[in-house]
């Protein structure tokens, strides 16, 4: 995979499209506000009970943060920062929300070494552009890899799923199953996987094992964690 074309592919898609839209979800190919905030839902879910402003979160691909807006209208506090690879949403954010960190950066690059409890990537798997789907495959995987790699406690990303009754050839699916044995043979066996919402997607969230065991400290489970 060259992931130099690839950035630079994303980022001619994205760009001219943000331009034209920047004040609405079109801006970053989401058909509408209720369809992307329902990701964010379902991308937040499982990390609730747990968001508070002690924890670091990084909104991978972050466009112009409108994550950071729903966390402020469902008063979702943490420590929010994000990283996105176009200059103009980095700007763009970073006039609308002064207070918050928005690097501009490939998470994939070797610089990218900062540690998070929590990163997300919210709709940035789903469209390879001119990228071949078997390219496209292994950038998507690199990109878990990567947030696995710099988390704490955990990861949340969302995929387009196999297990649809519409299709299109430039849009990339992952067969739920795949993503199942990837995570739970390469990282942790302790995940959350959302396939329960009118989307035609689901939504995986991934918890490091010394998280789970440092939440679940009875004897009882010790066998668990050997
Ligand atoms: C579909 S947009 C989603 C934006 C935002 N997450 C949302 O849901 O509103 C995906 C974004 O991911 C960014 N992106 C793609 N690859 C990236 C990478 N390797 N590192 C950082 N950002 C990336 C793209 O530039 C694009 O703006």
């Amino acid at each position: 995979m060259d992931i130099n074309k690839l950035i630079a592919d994303q980022q001619s898609i994205y760009l001219n499209n943000f331009i034209e839209n920047k004040d609405s979800s079109e801006g970053t190919f989401q058909n509408n506000r209720a369809t992307q905030y329902l990701r964010f839902e379902k991308i937040l879910e499982p990390f609730l009970s747990i968001l508070n402003q002690q924890v670091s979160f990084h909104d991978v691909g972050c466009g112009s943060c409108d994550m950071y807006q729903y966390m402020l209208d469902n008063a979702i506090v943490c420590d929010y920062s994000g990283t996105e690879i176009i200059d103009e949403m980095v700007e763009y954010a970073g006039h609308r929300f002064p207070g918050i960190n928005v690097k501009n950066q490939n998470v994939l690059d070797v610089e990218f070494k900062d540690r998070f409890d929590i990163l997300v990537f919210s709709g940035g798997l789903y469209y390879p552009g001119n990228i071949d789907h078997v390219e496209w495959k292994v950038f998507v995987f690199q990109m878990i890899d990567k947030m696995y790699s710099q988390c704490d406690i955990g990861i949340s990303f969302n995929l387009l799923t196999t297990y649809k009754n519409m299709h299109r050839d430039d849009l990339f699916y992952l067969d739920p199953r795949e993503i199942i044995d990837y995570v739970a043979t390469r990282h942790s066996r302790f995940f959350n996987l959302n396939h329960n919402y009118p989307l035609y997607e689901w939504t995986i969230s991934i918890f490091k094992p010394e998280y789970i065991e440092s939440v679940n400290q009875a004897p009882e489970y010790e066998k668990y964690f050997k």
